[in-house]
């Protein structure tokens, strides 16, 4: 597991998108929660388990027995929570050792193609944390307009306001090496990759919401991926996709999130056979 997760910053254990290359900056709502206690949620804007953020440490999966937040909410639930918060802060609802114990779940439960396990995961948190966005804030400064700074820059301000970040690596080596081994699907590999990454970011995501956490989904990749690199003894080779940015969230942030707009369901689910 070692040579898979990587955390730092921690004391107590070892992009609107911003499409950077165009710098299209177009703003987006800045207004921007996983898992139930035995009875439903009433709101869905306040997290079930941590109406405010707390210091309290709750066990993510090595307390099987005595169930906490993320354990005893459903999954129905947590699915409905996760959204999209930008307003966060550095508190942590949970000890840094069950953010690392979190990942570590997600290394060893989410499914990968063929069994690749090709996602590495590199956690940053407190000083690494804010070393990363001071990182892309550098370079972006470098190249974004003057005009178009104010926007940008509050925008990293924001992510460097939360209290960690993890980094989605997709490892070539393994994808390659199954290219090798099954040609036929040679083409198909390195879309399944992204495939097995996604996953990773999408149970962290909604796993980190069920401890309290707010989080946001970021792509500031390429920028950063030479100093990240250098600064954390991160394999250049690794190949850098996504960023999840996770924080206390800000007082009536949640409460504040809007209704997302909705495709009609009929031009989205075709079911064939169901019984009724
Ligand atoms: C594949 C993917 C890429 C995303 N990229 C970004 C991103 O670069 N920056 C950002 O702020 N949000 C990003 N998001 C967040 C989406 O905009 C957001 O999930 C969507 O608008 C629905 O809102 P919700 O997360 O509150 O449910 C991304 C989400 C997904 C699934």
């Amino acid at each position: 597991m070692a040579e898979s997760a990587i955390v730092f910053g921690s004391h107590t254990f070892s992009q609107a998108y911003e499409i950077i290359p165009k710098f299209c900056l177009t703003p987006r709502s800045t207004t921007a929660p996983l898992l139930r206690p035995a009875t439903p949620s009433t709101s869905p804007s306040q997290h079930p388990i941590n109406p405010t953020t707390t210091t309290t440490s709750r066990p993510f999966t090595s307390t099987m027995s005595t169930p906490s937040s993320a354990e005893t909410m459903s999954f129905k639930d947590a699915i409905h929570l996760r959204r999209s918060i930008y307003a966060l802060n550095k508190q942590s609802p949970i000890a840094d050792t069950t953010i690392e114990e979190i990942v570590r779940t997600a290394l060893k439960e989410v499914p990968s193609s063929f069994n690749s396990q090709s996602t590495r995961l590199v956690v940053l948190l407190k000083d690494d944390h804010d070393k990363f966005w001071d990182i892309v804030r550098d370079i972006l400064k470098a190249h974004v307009p003057e005009d178009k700074w104010e926007y940008t820059g509050n925008r990293i301000k924001g992510f460097r306001g939360g209290y960690g970040t993890i980094l989605f690596y997709e490892d070539p080596e393994p994808i390659k090496a199954l290219q090798t081994k099954l040609p036929t699907y040679a083409d198909k590999f390195p879309t399944w990759s992204e495939h097995t990454s996604a996953m990773h970011q999408y149970m962290l995501w909604t796993a980190l919401e069920a401890e309290g956490f707010g989080c946001n989904l970021q792509h500031y990749n390429p920028l950063p991926d030479q100093k990240a690199s250098a600064e954390w003894k991160i394999p250049l080779e690794w190949s850098l996709k996504a960023q999840l940015v996770f924080g206390g969230v800000e007082e009536g942030a949640r409460e504040a999130l809007k209704v997302k707009d909705e495709v009609p369901m009929a031009e989205r689910l075709f079911v064939h056979g169901a019984s009724s």
